[in-house]
């Protein structure tokens, strides 16, 4: 699969790495060296990240350390602590807990090295330099819509369809400790709240701010047992809700498999993000709804042009400077463009770019 995504993304990725670089033959000193912090490779796509930041890096030059934490919190910090120790010249890290690594991150100030958030933005902390991202707000306004037209609420340009609905909907956000979860749930409620106050989107369980419906760790487990849960509590003799927020495809498929267990009919409404092979099967055979994709080669190619252009005496290019306050600063972000894919696009945004082979998806 990564075999796929790596030789057609390949030119893409060199045309950015020739700009946001500065000129592509600028090498690493090559005794430096750069941690590469990663929260977990439960999902494919934090595989897929740690690798193309580690092979960028290694391209340019750099000597890498990269880590995976499993998703553990200790671990993480034990391991970006290491990274100082063994002397890191640059960290890029993939937080798991956006808060518990500021003391780590106080002692990498200390010692000068520079720090690119990745992906999830590091709070409570001045000692980060910048934040690479997808625009996480627009993840979350696109998985509304695409919610919100799938029950045939909204007409492709997003405009309210008078006289539809009303139809059932139960609510679910990523992990609390991640500071995108909130971000990803602000953006899809900024679409979904005027339906729900409208009557037009009926929480029938009731459950919707973020930390009921939160998902700890983001664990597909977790969210399995909760739709589990809501479906024998608010939809028995077999009835399930017209949709589901679902704000990743790991939690996308444990709700959809939920509701096959409840012996209820498919054709429920179920947003996803990551482009996640599993879940890109899913929209193929008609039963997830939608998905994000988020060319994470391009995110890797960012993170690793904004620590080489630090290590160099450069500034990284940037894109947004306002939206991204960690608590103690507003943090100089480069966002990226999602994509939402259906059915309709799949084979556009994910087969003709060379993300998914057409056998992958089959
Ligand atoms: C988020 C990330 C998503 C998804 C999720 C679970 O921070 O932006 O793409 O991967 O974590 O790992």
């Amino acid at each position: 699969m990564r075999s796929a995504r790596t030789a057609a993304a390949a030119f893409m990725v060199a045309a950015v790495a020739m700009t946001a670089a500065g000129c592509a033959d600028v090498q690493g000193d090559d005794s430096s060296l750069v941690g590469v912090a990663m929260p977990t490779t439960t999902l494919l796509r934090w595989v897929d990240d740690g690798e193309d930041v580690q092979e960028q890096l290694e391209n340019l030059g750099y000597d890498v350390d990269l880590r995976y934490a499993e998703n553990d919190v200790a671990t993480q910090v034990q391991q970006v602590g290491e990274m100082i120790d063994e002397g890191a010249d640059l960290l890029i890290v993939g937080a798991i807990d956006g808060t518990a690594l500021k003391d780590q991150l106080a002692r990498a100030a200390a010692a000068d090295i520079p720090v690119v958030s990745y992906d999830r933005l590091i709070r409570d902390t001045p000692d980060i330099a910048y934040y690479a991202t997808f625009d996480n707000l627009a993840v979350g306004t696109m998985q509304g819509h695409s919610l919100a037209r799938a029950v045939g609420l909204e007409d492709a340009e997003g405009n309210k369809i008078e006289g539809a609905g009303p139809f059932t909907l139960e609510l679910f956000a990523g992990s609390p400790d991640d500071n995108n979860a909130t971000v990803f749930y602000e953006g899809a409620m900024s679409v979904l709240d005027p339906y729900i106050s409208a009557g037009d989107l009926v929480v029938t369980s009731g459950e919707k701010d973020f930390a009921t419906i939160a998902t700890e760790g983001w664990d597909s487990a977790k969210s399995g047992e909760r739709m589990a849960a809501l479906l024998t509590e608010h939809y028995a003799g077999g009835k399930r809700p017209d949709a589901v927020l679902a704000p990743n495809d790991g939690i996308a498929i444990s709700v959809i498999e939920a509701i096959r267990s409840h012996g209820a009919p498919a054709g429920v409404v179920v947003t996803g993000q990551d482009a996640e092979l599993a879940s890109v099967k899913s929209i193929v055979a008609g039963e997830q709804t939608s998905t994000i994709y988020k060319n994470t080669q391009l995110l890797a190619e960012v993170a690793v042009s904004m620590g080489h252009a630090l290590l160099s005496g450069r500034e990284p290019e940037t894109n947004d400077l306002t939206s991204y306050d960690n608590g103690v600063k507003v943090v100089p972000t480069m966002l990226l463009a999602p994509q939402l894919v259906t059915q309709d696009n799949l084979e556009r945004v994910l087969v003709e770019s060379g993300a998914f082979t057409a056998e992958e998806i089959r």
